[in-house]
């Protein structure tokens, strides 16, 4: 794989361009918002920077990794050449299945797509293209750059080749892989938003203070971050959106949204990426 067209510019996108150029890839970032393209670029170097100041990359690679990240608009100009799409726009059903008919129209016929949900199911998506064996999710870890883990996700008929070069591709990334099946939430939400919607129903009944509810998980369960601030930097509304999946799809109230996630999402409360959530943040 050499060309990789990345689908969305957001938190997770910029990471995912990233760590694709860094890895000697050439990207094309698409975003239908131009000023989410800028955004993502400015994310992208100052990430690098970072990792400049910790001795991970040099100095002279920054701006060879930049030049390797191209920038379009059009989902479909941006697969045309495209070895392999990494699709992540919002955690919407209907704007993901919408995009990938759109991308298998437009990739070339080997094409792998892939799709970063959290959440929806990749057969599901896979059943809206001409190619469900080259389908199949590519769940990166937030912040991309820095997170090991890549949950690779095979639906119903995604094929082992795809599987097996998705996982190849991840490795080379220098990342660790790991391969699970499709149902809602793969592993790492099914586990992950109970606990952090529960965190929330303790905040919202006055259980405690954020500040306390994070620091009980943080000092007393070893967790490098406290649910509420990990809430703030996934983005409430992709939270939310999860949640939502998980109620809907496995039928189980467990899984219903806390009423005050709700209540942020709505005031447009969404954690890192507005300058509030359950922490405030400079904007
Ligand atoms: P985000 O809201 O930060 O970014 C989404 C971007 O997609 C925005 O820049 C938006 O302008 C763009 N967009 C919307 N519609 C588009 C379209 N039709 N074509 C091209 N671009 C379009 O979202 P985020 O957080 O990056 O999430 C993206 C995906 O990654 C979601 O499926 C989410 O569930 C998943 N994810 C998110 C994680 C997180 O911590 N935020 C972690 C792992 C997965």
């Amino acid at each position: 794989m050499r060309r990789v067209t990345v689908i969305g510019g957001g938190t997770m996108g910029n990471g995912i361009a990233h760590v694709c150029a860094q890895g000697g890839l050439d990207v094309t970032l698409v975003d239908v918002d131009p000023a989410a393209l800028e955004r993502a670029r400015a994310t992208i170097r100052k990430n690098l920077e970072r990792q400049v100041r910790k001795g991970l990359v040099s100095e002279d690679a920054v701006e060879e990794i930049l030049a390797r990240v191209s920038a379009a608009q059009d989902p479909a100009e941006g697969a045309a050449t495209a070895d392999l799409v990494v699709e992540a726009v919002p955690e919407k059903a209907e704007l993901k299945y919408a995009l990938f008919r759109t991308l298998d129209a437009a990739a070339p016929e080997g094409c792998i797509l892939a799709s970063n949900t959290s959440s929806i199911s990749i057969t599901e998506i896979a059943a809206r293209t001409s190619r469900p064996e080259r389908v199949i999710g590519m769940h990166f870890m937030n912040p991309v750059p820095v997170m090991k883990l890549v949950e690779v996700i095979r639906g119903l008929a995604t094929s082992d080749e795809t599987t097996e070069a998705v996982m190849a591709l991840s490795r080379d990334l220098g990342k660790t892989p790991v391969e699970v099946n499709d149902f809602p939430g793969f592993v790492s939400n099914r586990v992950l938003m109970p606990m952090i919607n529960e965190a929330v129903f303790a905040l919202m009944e006055g259980v405690a203070t954020p500040e306390a509810i994070d620091t009980v998980m943080k000092l007393g369960m070893n967790h490098p971050m406290g649910p509420l601030a990990l809430a703030d930097l996934i983005g409430l509304d992709t939270c939310l959106n999860i949640l939502e999946v998980l109620h809907r799809e496995l039928g189980d109230d467990r899984y219903r949204p806390c009423p005050l996630l709700r209540k942020y999402v709505a005031a447009g409360w969404l954690g890192r990426k507005s300058g509030r959530g359950f922490h405030p943040y400079d904007a």
